[in-house]
């Protein structure tokens, strides 16, 4: 093992697959699962490993672009002949004493203790002393027992159980498809024997392709010693090869996501019915209704109620706030006590102070709303600060812009607007000041004083209605 922690290791991943069976415009690793994508989630799993070097071999340029952000080495495979021609790509880049991870760009669950475990069992002593240790291998293959392995890669055994060799679905008799024990395409070795084995790789098969899976009939001919990892969640190894594995997986993974915050203290009228896209914090004693998705980064304190049909989207939702049903909350701060909804619509940097109510379509961009004030019905109210206690009729539209730029609504504390308000900003309401309804505001409102603009009501006299003529 002393050889083996001077050893570099060094992660492959394999990205350039056409995807066929996605019937997509879009490459298969880029589709999402949980909101990232499938290539994006098997790199960040390789980051947390701290590889010398990550390689990823992709075929199409927007792989690239899409991932532009990742730090990685790109290598590309001009056309795809196969997993193992795919390696074989990376084989200058790899330095001749590195260990060699190969993950496939659409595995995306792996967890990371199952990675380590199979780098940690590549063994680099002579091949005579480690025979017996069936856990380590010059190389190391992750398994899984499947109760339904058809498409995978099927790993065949002689009859004292040693690993002989992979059969792909395609080039499978019927006897070993019946093997349920399949190959997940995640192995490892050290970069000198991957390097002696893919050159003699030939593409003998129904798709004429280069498999990375002949290498271990050829290290098994060679009686190199091969180590099989077996899975026992037999959903995290599974690969997405087209939209019905990827719906199966993203199901299995947001089940998990919704005990694990069971576990913390939430509770779910539903949990297959949560979908969490990114990250959540959540106290305990949350109460999340069906059908509501989280995503990017969210933070729920104690006792959060979440009514149904919501999406809260980068959002701090402090302790006691309840949350209506079909609500959409971005880029919003909730404090404590407030309660929003049903049908609110909260946009980017907003920040509701705390027992604010805002209530049914009732729109808030870029605003604040100080301490206990209201705005129950039916209202636009964009770019504004808002003191405490107001209260803002049914109807109130903030007319924030004027075709060209956006200007600021201020109401100070105590104000009272009535229903169907105009308040034209640049617009400034002092503390106090109450505005009659049906009012057009378009000048300051001075504090504590009524302010109306209000054509004379008139009734006319003798006035008589229409009669439909009789024809
Ligand atoms: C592969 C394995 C199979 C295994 C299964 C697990 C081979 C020959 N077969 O089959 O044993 O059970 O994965 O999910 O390896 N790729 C390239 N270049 C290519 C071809 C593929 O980079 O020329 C990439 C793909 O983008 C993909 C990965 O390699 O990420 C696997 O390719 P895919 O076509 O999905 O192979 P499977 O048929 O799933
Ligand atoms: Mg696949």
């Amino acid at each position: 093992m002393t050889q083996q922690s001077h050893s570099p290791l060094h992660i492959v991943i394999l990205a350039a697959g056409q995807g066929k069976r996605m019937v997509s415009a879009r490459p298969k690793v880029l589709h999402p699962l949980a909101g990232q994508p499938l290539l994006e989630r098997v790199i960040l799993t390789a980051k947390q490993l701290h590889p010398e070097g990550i390689h990823v071999v992709y075929g199409d340029e927007q792989i690239r672009q899409a991932l532009a952000h990742l730090s990685v080495q790109w290598v590309k495979q001009e056309i795809p002949r196969g997993t193992g021609d795919a390696v074989k790509q990376v084989l200058p880049h790899l330095p001749e004493e590195a260990r060699v991870l190969v993950l496939y760009g659409d595995v995306p669950l792996l967890p990371v203790s199952l990675l380590t475990s199979l780098v940690e069992s590549i063994s680099f002593e002579s091949r005579i002393c480690r025979l017996d240790d069936s856990d380590f291998g010059q190389l190391v293959l992750l398994t899984a027992v499947l109760d339904d392995p058809y498409g995978y890669g099927r790993i065949l055994r002689d009859v004292d159980d040693v690993v002989v060799g992979i059969v792909e679905e395609r080039d499978a008799r019927e006897s070993q498809k019946e093997i349920r024990e399949i190959n997940t395409g995640i192995l490892a070795a050290p970069a000198h024997y991957l390097r002696h084995w893919i050159k003699q790789l030939s593409p003998n098969n129904v798709q004429e392709e280069y498999y990375l899976t002949d290498i271990v009939a050829i290290a098994a001919s060679e009686e190199i010693p091969i180590a099989t990892h077996q899975a026992d969640d037999s959903l995290i190894v599974m690969g997405v090869n087209d939209r019905q594995q990827l719906a199966q997986l993203e199901r299995h993974y947001q089940l998990q996501q919704a005990k694990a915050l069971m576990t913390q203290g939430v509770t779910f009228a539903d949990p297959s019915r949560f979908d969490l896209r990114g990250e959540i914090t959540a106290g305990y004693d949350v109460t999340i209704d069906i059908d509501v998705i989280c995503e990017g980064s969210v933070t729920l304190g104690d006792h959060v109620t979440v009514g149904p049909y919501t999406l809260i989207r980068n959002s701090t939702i402090e302790s006691g706030v309840t949350i209506l049903s079909h609500c959409v909350i971005e880029g919003a701060t909730i404090r404590s006590g407030a309660r929003i909804g049903p049908f609110a619509r909260i946009r980017p940097t907003t920040v509701l102070a705390e027992n604010v109510h805002i209530g049914n379509f009732v729109e808030v961009k870029q605003s604040e709303v100080g301490q206990a004030s209201k705005i129950n019905h039916l209202s636009y109210i964009g770019d504004s600060e808002i003191g405490q206690r107001v209260n803002i009729g049914a109807g109130t539209i903030t007319c924030n812009y004027d075709g060209a730029n956006k200007h600021k609504t201020t109401l100070g504390n105590d104000v009272f607007v009535g229903s169907d308000t105009q308040l034209i900003a640049p617009v400034s309401i002092g503390d106090g000041a109450t505005i009659g309804a049906g009012s057009t505001i378009a000048k300051e409102v001075p504090a504590h004083k009524l302010t109306l603009s209000r054509s004379q009501q008139q009734t006319i006299e003798h006035w008589k209605r229409p009669v439909k003529k009789q024809s």
